[in-house]
């Protein structure tokens, strides 16, 4: 765990969160719900985190990323409530909750997901999350709707349905693990960054090699976790992928080999901050706990 840092990055983005689920009519109570019951059921914020301790690495506050920190948890939780739709992995149990369809039903589930897309772009333009200039916001928003959309997250997540019951080869599982999870990681520090206000293109390059790395080792250590923890602990079904048949990193090169290649991936990820100061410490730490996790 990274402890102090991660607790007090967590309620950070938790605060600003909060305040974008307000219904602007009673009608809408129903579908805000639902959204916030998507959102703020726990979570490990991981992506928030990347964002700002992407920001700080390149020397500026967090609170300047908070925009940045909460559109790419939105776009993360609408893109759980979808994933856990009887028409996708059709799971029962999310953050150790019922899914959103199961508390409420599929169609405001549907239309949760939808609404919090659409949350995300409006927090990132949102001055009262933070003050960023139109450039820097048009550079957010453009790598956000790339990272989230078919050519990153929708793609990958196209792919995985496409593959249920295939053996895919080692390139064929990273193209799609790149693309399911690592595309929004990858845009969690490269939004992080741009909200700095001193990204370049060298900085931003080395950032960009640091977040493909964690980014697929994020995906390696799910599919691991998928085998050896547990229900509880996970919050959402052990063996899920396993009942399903769903191509995975252990299913591929065998357990122990999995685990040694997320260490690689780690080991890469830091290699490519190496030119980076002290403050770069909450990134390399979030390295090590991507592989370390247990949830
Ligand atoms: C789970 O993501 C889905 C993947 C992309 C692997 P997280 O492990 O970040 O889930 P939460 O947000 O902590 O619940
Ligand atoms: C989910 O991958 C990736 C996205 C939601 C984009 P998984 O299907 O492996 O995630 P879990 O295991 O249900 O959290
Ligand atoms: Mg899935
Ligand atoms: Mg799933
Ligand atoms: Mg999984």
């Amino acid at each position: 765990m990274i402890d102090a840092y991660q607790i007090s990055s967590q309620a950070r983005v938790n605060a600003a969160l909060e305040s974008l689920f307000v219904a602007p009519a009673p009608e809408l109570a129903r579908l805000y719900e639902a959204m916030r019951y998507s959102v703020m059921n726990g979570g490990k914020r991981v992506r928030p985190l990347l964002a700002y301790a992407a920001c700080e690495a390149l020397g500026s506050t967090p609170e300047q990323a908070n925009g940045a920190a909460c559109a790419v948890e939105l776009i993360h939780a609408y893109s759980l409530v979808h994933d856990d739709l009887p028409a996708m992995d059709d799971d029962d149990l999310r953050r150790g909750q019922p899914t959103t369809h199961k508390a409420f039903d599929e169609a405001c589930a549907i239309l949760a997901g939808d609404g919090l897309q659409s949350l995300a772009f409006s927090a990132l333009l949102d001055p009262r999350l933070s003050n960023l200039n139109a450039d820097t916001r048009l550079r957010m928003v453009t790598a956000l709707a790339f990272a989230a959309g078919p050519a990153g997250m929708v793609g990958g997540q196209a792919i995985d349905l496409g593959s249920v019951g295939l053996k895919l080869d080692q390139a064929a599982l990273e193209y799609m693990h790149r693309h399911k999870t690592g595309a929004l990681i990858e845009a969690s520090v490269q939004l992080g960054a741009l909200a700095s206000g001193h990204a370049n293109e060298d900085n931003l390059h080395a950032l960009s090699v640091y977040a493909r790395a964690i980014g697929l080792a994020f995906q390696v250590q799910d599919d691991i976790l998928d085998v050896e923890s547990d229900t509880a602990t996970l919050g959402k079904r052990q063996g899920a992928d396993i009942a399903r048949d769903k191509p995975t990193y252990p299913a591929l090169m065998g357990l122990e080999q999995a685990k040694g290649y997320a260490l690689e991936l780690r080991d890469q990820a830091l290699n490519a901050l190496r030119h980076f100061d002290a403050a770069a410490e909450p990134l390399r730490e979030l390295a090590r706990y991507i592989v370390e996790r247990r949830h």
